[in-house]
């Protein structure tokens, strides 16, 4: 059928990337996480030493890195229910892991910041999204539904209270054994992701390019009390309503 868009927008860690994808593979969409590209944007400005964003050539030369490095994003091919896990390629080489860690989710919000460097991560979005032409397409991230596809047939704001999302980012994190902090080799405790969210959250709603904010006409889910499953039947709902 026609080219359909689901987009989902909302603040860190409510659930966006696990619900986008499981709806993508019940619907037969591509599944795409923006999130994972400015990760990407990131990590290559930690690889070539561009830490100092206050010097006006550091943007230009990371915008020039972003431009040219091929990204790809794998999301396996799941049973329509299961969580499928998306790897991401940078040059041909899996950083899947390394996007997750501690020092990107620090530095992901500045680098977000600049206008050049979502205009690069823009065409990057586009670039990546030619392949569900056919189909449909399921992006996740922070401005999806106001600037990267405002069109799109579906927009959905995902919330949850920031203990909530806090607390599910840690038990994800103790799970897979990610709960130290590579930098300092300590114990990443709830506190200090609960602060972190937050903190990347009020820079993400107060940047001025393409700030976080629910489009006008998104649908607005709070995931707080909610299962996963709930979340991404309510909106294959919303969704099967309108194809
Ligand atoms: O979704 P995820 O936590 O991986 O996103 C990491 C960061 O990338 C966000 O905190 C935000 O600063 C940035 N981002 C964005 N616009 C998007 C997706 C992510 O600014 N569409």
């Amino acid at each position: 059928f026609r080219k359909f868009t689901v987009a989902i927008d909302g603040p860190a860690a409510s659930g966006k990337s696990t619900v986008a994808s499981m709806l993508a593979s019940r619907l037969g969409f591509m599944y795409l996480d923006s999130g994972s590209i400015y990760r990407c944007a990131t990590l290559l400005a930690i690889q070539n030493n561009m830490k100092d964003f206050e010097e006006a050539k550091t943007v230009e030369k990371l915008v020039e890195k972003i431009l040219g490095t091929k990204i790809d994003m794998v999301t396996e091919k799941g049973d329509g229910e299961g969580l499928r896990r998306t790897r991401v390629f940078m040059d041909g080489v899996d950083v899947s892991s390394e996007l997750r860690g501690n020092e990107i989710n620090k530095l992901v919000s500045l680098v977000a910041k600049f206008g050049e460097v979502r205009d690069a991560v823009f065409v990057k979005q586009r670039e990546l999204s030619k392949g569900s032409e056919v189909g449909g397409l399921v992006m996740d991230g922070r401005d999806i539904g106001t600037r990267v596809f405002p069109d799109a047939e579906v927009k959905i704001f995902m919330e949850a209270k920031a203990t909530c999302r806090a607390l599910r980012r840690y038990n994800e994190m103790t799970t897979k054994g990610m709960d130290v902090d590579k930098t300092t080799n300590k114990q990443i405790t709830f506190d200090q992701i609960l602060d972190e969210i937050i903190r990347r959250d009020h820079q993400d709603q107060t940047r001025k390019h393409s700030p976080l904010k629910k489009a006008s006409d998104a649908i607005p889910i709070d995931t707080s009390d909610m299962s996963i499953q709930q979340v991404v039947t309510t909106i294959e709902q919303i969704v099967k309503s309108k194809l």
